[in-house]
């Protein structure tokens, strides 16, 4: 693994941007000049360290370069004055990259496979396909779905899933929160919408996730704000996604919510194909045990026992992993009582002394479903049922 020196280059960046800014105001030209030179040199190291930003900061050296050149020949500033005017204006173009940035910053490689999910051998199926279809040449008459939408209780598996689709087919993983967009970029939250799909276009093949999809939704209170809606509008046009000549390029979009009826029609029409993602049942939840409880003898164990108290419990997937790792753990310190005291060692001794371990043993379970409580009710569990029997599918 190359060591990721962004952090500091980024902020080393961002001291100098300001001593800029500093020299600019104070007139001081030539370390002004001088910054930007810098600046730019840093946007060049970054572009090597970073690769999936490295044209957005190859750009910006440029632009830094050309900001010492006019330095150079006494015609910075001027340009400031013509922008203010009303022309070509820098500061949108800078209002551009932000949200460019905003988007890379969401973007990563997932390593998540479909091996990684237990159980929902269904969902998987038809994702798979999903993914095959839109990836393989077709004729134009067939159209894949272009977006699904997941739906189901907190912690079964919608956002593993969506890591998986893109770690299957290595392609780009942005993962957006419409929430966490709303709430950052309020006014403005459509814009990163654009900004969003066009990277992704840029990036293809790519899954675009949007989480918490229900926070866009326009049923649920009347007075939506403008912002929402606008992000809204923006979505949907980008979902109806005909970009001439770009028809070829894989940009799937899957969508999350827990709250599938707050959607409204608008949504709902443009996410045709409606996935429930249910609670795992015992052969699922056995599976899911088999997962988190890798690399350890669980020979021991009554699965059949724990799977069907698991089921129970109305444990979700989340609730299946925090409870072996809970067991895993109550293994551990039965096992290497004195594990505090080593605490005042040096790293390098402690590299050299390992782990004890034992095979899992039923009672650790049984302590750790003391601690392990699921927030779902029957109720909640048969509100899901009813709205995927008539929406879903
Ligand atoms: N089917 C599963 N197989 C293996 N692990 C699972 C499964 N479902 C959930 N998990 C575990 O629980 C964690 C949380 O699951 P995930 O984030 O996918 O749930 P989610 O449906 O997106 O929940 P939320 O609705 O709260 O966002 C996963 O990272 C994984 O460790
Ligand atoms: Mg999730």
């Amino acid at each position: 693994m190359p060591v990721d020196l962004s952090g500091p280059l980024l902020s080393e960046f961002e001291r100098t941007k300001k001593q800029f800014e500093k020299a600019v105001s104070a007139g001081d030209m030539e370390t002004a000049r001088r910054s930007a030179l810098r600046c730019a040199s840093l946007l060049r190291e970054l572009a090597r360290h970073v690769p999936y930003n490295g044209e957005l900061y190859l750009r910006k050296a440029r632009k830094w370069e050309e900001v010492a050149g006019q330095i150079e020949r006494g015609e910075y500033g001027r340009k400031a004055v013509v922008s203010a005017e009303g022309r070509k204006t820098r500061p949108e173009e800078d209002e551009d990259d932000q949200f460019r940035e905003y988007v890379l910053g969401l973007m990563a490689k997932s390593t998540i496979t479909w091996d990684d999910i237990g159980g929902l051998s269904n969902v998987k199926m038809l994702m798979m396909e999903t993914v095959v279809i839109s990836a393989l040449r077709k004729p134009a008459a067939i159209q894949p779905w272009k977006g699904i939408l997941l739906f189901g209780p907190p912690g079964t598996g919608k956002t593993l899933l969506a890591s998986a689709a893109a770690g299957s087919l290595n392609a780009a993983f942005f993962n957006v929160k419409a929430s966490s967009v709303l709430s950052k970029y309020f006014g403005e939250s459509s814009k990163i919408i654009s900004a969003l799909y066009e990277v992704a276009r840029e990036k293809a093949p790519s899954i675009v996730f949007l989480d918490e999809i229900d926070a866009l939704t326009t049923r649920r209170s009347n007075d939506t704000s403008e912002a929402t809606r606008r992000m809204l509008s923006t979505l949907l046009t980008e979902l109806e996604g005909f970009h001439e000549g770009e028809s070829d390029k894989l940009v799937l979009t899957l969508a999350a919510t827990n709250t599938p009826w707050d959607l409204d029609e608008a949504v709902l029409s443009r996410f045709p194909k409606r996935i429930y993602v249910p609670l795992p049942d015992k052969e699922a939840t056995k599976s899911i045990i088999r997962i988190h409880t890798k690399g350890l003898d669980i020979s021991r164990l009554d699965l059949d026992a724990i799977a069907e108290e698991s089921v129970r419990r109305l444990y979700s997937g989340r609730d299946i992993r925090n409870l072996c790792q809970e067991a895993v753990w109550n293994m551990i310190r039965e096992e290497n009582r004195d594990l505090h005291k080593l605490a005042s060692l040096p790293l390098e001794e402690l590299r050299k002394r390992s782990l004890r371990t034992r095979p899992l043993e039923m009672r650790d379970f049984e302590e750790a479903f003391r601690k392990i409580k699921s927030p779902l009710t029957k109720k909640d569990i048969e509100r899901y049922e009813k709205w995927a029997e008539e929406f879903g599918g």
